[in-house]
């Protein structure tokens, strides 16, 4: 499991919903003078092995941003060699981490998407809908602006008002609770449109490592970061203490 002694102990709080923005394959690559599209291989590959990682530690809940609206304007080529990815090795690679009874959404506006690569997501996600439980949403044509007006739009067709509750159940979120940590790898430090309702009380971890290298213990010490910071969701010390 990679528990290290000097990392995650006993004591050590896991966040139950982590959220990753995974930034620096292009760069990650341009560095090695080798293509993008090997840096987004070892990416998908990266992503893998975190979500079996932060599995193994207790998380339950995981979301990552693999492809953003504005990212639909990138090269078609690059878009090509993003969704080959998928086309190749989306469905093996998933099926393993889902394997353990993690039901598998993609968030985002699908649509957008060549219609095999959407065959390829609606069938992965059936073959998970018997699991209840742990979560994995893949943000794919994903825009957290869209996602709002979206449900903005949906509110209104309905005729009803909206409280917090149920204007978080017309996101495409609905399923799973707001995450509780988000990292971001690459050296950026900003959330590019990913998950601005949801992240409210989110805390934020941001790494200098592209994510290619962003290792299971580069996770860990996201992790006990995390562990150590007190959320206080507006209230006061004092008011935590006695449980106010
Ligand atoms: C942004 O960084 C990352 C992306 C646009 C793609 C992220 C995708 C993966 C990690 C793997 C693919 C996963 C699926 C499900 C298809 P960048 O690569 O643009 O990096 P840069 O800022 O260094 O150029």
């Amino acid at each position: 499991m990679g528990i290290g002694k000097n990392t995650i102990t006993g004591e050590t709080k896991i966040p139950l919903h982590i959220a990753l923005i995974m930034d620096g394959n292009g760069r990650w690559a341009k560095k090695r003078l080798l293509p993008r599209s090997v840096g987004h291989k070892n990416g998908m590959e990266r992503m893998i092995g975190l979500m079996e990682h932060a599995f193994d530690l207790g998380v339950e809940y995981m979301t990552v941003y693999a492809l953003s609206t504005e990212n639909l304007r990138r090269p078609k080529e690059e878009l090509e060699g993003l969704f080959n990815l998928i086309r190749n090795h989306f469905k093996e690679y998933m099926g393993r981490v889902c394997a353990r009874g993690v039901r598998l959404r993609i968030v985002g506006d699908v649509s957008l998407l060549p219609e095999d690569v959407q065959q390829i997501l609606r069938e992965s996600e059936e073959e998970t809908a018997k699991y209840e439980g742990k979560g994995i949403n893949i943000a794919l044509a994903y825009g957290a602006r869209n996602e709002i007006v979206q449900a903005v739009n949906r509110a209104i067709e309905r005729g009803e008002k909206v409280t917090e509750e149920s204007f978080a159940s017309l996101l495409y979120t609905a399923e799973t609770p707001d995450p509780d940590l988000i990292i971001r790898t690459g050296k950026e430090v900003r959330l590019s449109n990913f998950l601005l309702y949801q992240a409210a009380y989110a805390e934020l971890y941001f790494s200098d490592k592209m994510f290619p290298e962003f290792s299971d213990k580069e996770l860990e010490k996201a992790i006990v970061e995390y562990s150590a910071r007190t959320r206080r969701f507006g209230k006061t010390d004092e008011q935590l203490e006695t449980k106010e």
